[in-house]
C-alpha cells in the first residue's frame, strides 16, 4: 500500500499535513502548471517528456521556471521515501509549480518565487467495467477554452472549464464529457485525449486539447505497427458516423468508450470492451509497458 505523501518548500509530510499557504498565486488563481507521471515496476514513465511539456506550459504562461528536472527528481526520490512503497505497487506522482506566494494583485511580477508541491499516492483504480465494458461520454453544451484565450497546453493549475463540461456531462448520466471548441470541432476529454474510427480509420483530434503524452506514445506505436493513426480535426457531425471510440492518458492508458451522448440527447453505442481498433490498440500499449519494464528495470526508484 503506498501511503499518500506530499512535499511543500522542502517539507515532506503525509499528504493531509501538507499545506498550502492561502497567499499562494496557485491557490488564489490557478496560476501554476503541473505534470502527473506514473511508475510501473517503479520505474518513472516518460520522467523527461513530463519535464519537457511543463516547461511548454511554463512558456505560456510567462513563468521561469527555476527547478531543473534534476531538482524535482530528487525532491520526488525523498517524498517517495516517506511513502512505504514497496516493489509491485504503482505510484502516481503529481508535482505542480506555483507562481509563490505574494500579495493579492493580478499582477505576476510581485511574487516571491516559485513554489515546488509534490504529491504522491497509489496510482488511481479505475473501475474495471470501464476496461471490460467501456466507459460513456457525452458532449456538454460548455465549449473548451479556446487556444487563444487559455491554450488547453498549459497544463496548470485553472480546470474549471474541464470541471464545468465533466458536470455537465455527468448530469446527463456519462463518465466523461467530450468538449468541442467554439467552431464544433471536437477537442478532447475533462482529463484525456479522445478518439474515433471514422471510415475505418483511427483519428484524433490535432488542435484544442492538451497533447498527451499517452497519445503521442499510441500514435508511434500505431505508426510502427503499419495501423493509420490520423491528427486531424474532427468536425462534431463526424460523430455520428464514428464505429469506435476511446480515450488515452497516463493513468488510464487506453480506455474504451461503450457509449457517446450527443447534443440533441441520442446516444451512439459502442462495441463493449472496444472495438477490433480500439482492442489493437490496448493490446499495442500494453505490449509496450511490458517491453518497457523489461528493458528500463536498472531504473526503478524502489
Ligand atoms: C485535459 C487533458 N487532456 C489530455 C490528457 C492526457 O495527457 P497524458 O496522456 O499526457 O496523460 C490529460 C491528462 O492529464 C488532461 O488533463
Amino acid at each position: 500500500m503506498v501511503r499518500a505523501v506530499g512535499y511543500i518548500d522542502g517539507e515532506i509530510d503525509v499528504l493531509e499535513n501538507i499545506k498550502v499557504p492561502v497567499l499562494d498565486r496557485g491557490f488564489l488563481y490557478g496560476d501554476s502548471i503541473y505534470e502527473v507521471f506514473r511508475t510501473y515496476d517503479g520505474i518513472p514513465f516518460m520522467y523527461d517528456e513530463h519535464y519537457q511539456r511543463l516547461l511548454n506550459s511554463a512558456s505560456l504562461i510567462g513563468m521561469k521556471v527555476t527547478h531543473g528536472p534534476k531538482q524535482i527528481s530528487d525532491a520526488v526520490i525523498e517524498t517517495l521515501a516517506k511513502s512505504e512503497v514497496c516493489a509491485g505497487d504503482d505510484v502516481y506522482v503529481r508535482y505542480q509549480i506555483t507562481r509563490g506566494s505574494g500579495p493579492i494583485d493580478l499582477n505576476p511580477d510581485l511574487s516571491e518565487g516559485n513554489r515546488l508541491i509534490i504529491i504522491i499516492k497509489a496510482v488511481p483504480k479505475w473501475n474495471p467495467d470501464h476496461y471490460t465494458t467501456g466507459m460513456s461520454l457525452a458532449v456538454p453544451v460548455l465549449r473548451r477554452n479556446s487556444v487563444t484565450s487559455l491554450d488547453p497546453n498549459i497544463k496548470g493549475g485553472n480546470y474549471l472549464n474541464n470541471i464545468l463540461a465533466l458536470a455537465q456531462a455527468r448530469e446527463v448520466g456519462a463518465d466523461d464529457c467530450v468538449m468541442l471548441d467554439s467552431h464544433r470541432k471536437v477537442t478532447e476529454c475533462s482529463n484525456s485525449n479522445v478518439w474515433f474510427v471514422i471510415d475505418g480509420k483511427i483519428v484524433t483530434p490535432e488542435r484544442g486539447n492538451l497533447v498527451g503524452l499517452t497519445r503521442k506514445t499510441l500514435i508511434d506505436l500505431l505508426t510502427a505497427n503499419s495501423v493509420i493513426a490520423e491528427e486531424r480535426e474532427i468536425d462534431y457531425d463526424e460523430l455520428k458516423n464514428a464505429s469506435e471510440c476511446f480515450v488515452t492518458s497516463a493513468t488510464r492508458e487506453v480506455m474504451p468508450v461503450c457509449s457517446l451522448i450527443l447534443e440533441d440527447g441520442s446516444k451512439c453505442s459502442f462495441a463493449s470492451g472496444g472495438g477490433p481498433k480500439t482492442r489493437h490498440a490496448m493490446q499495442l500499449y500494453q505490449q509496450m509497458l511490458v517491453n518497457f519494464k523489461r528493458d528500463n528495470a536498472d531504473q526503478a526508484l524502489f
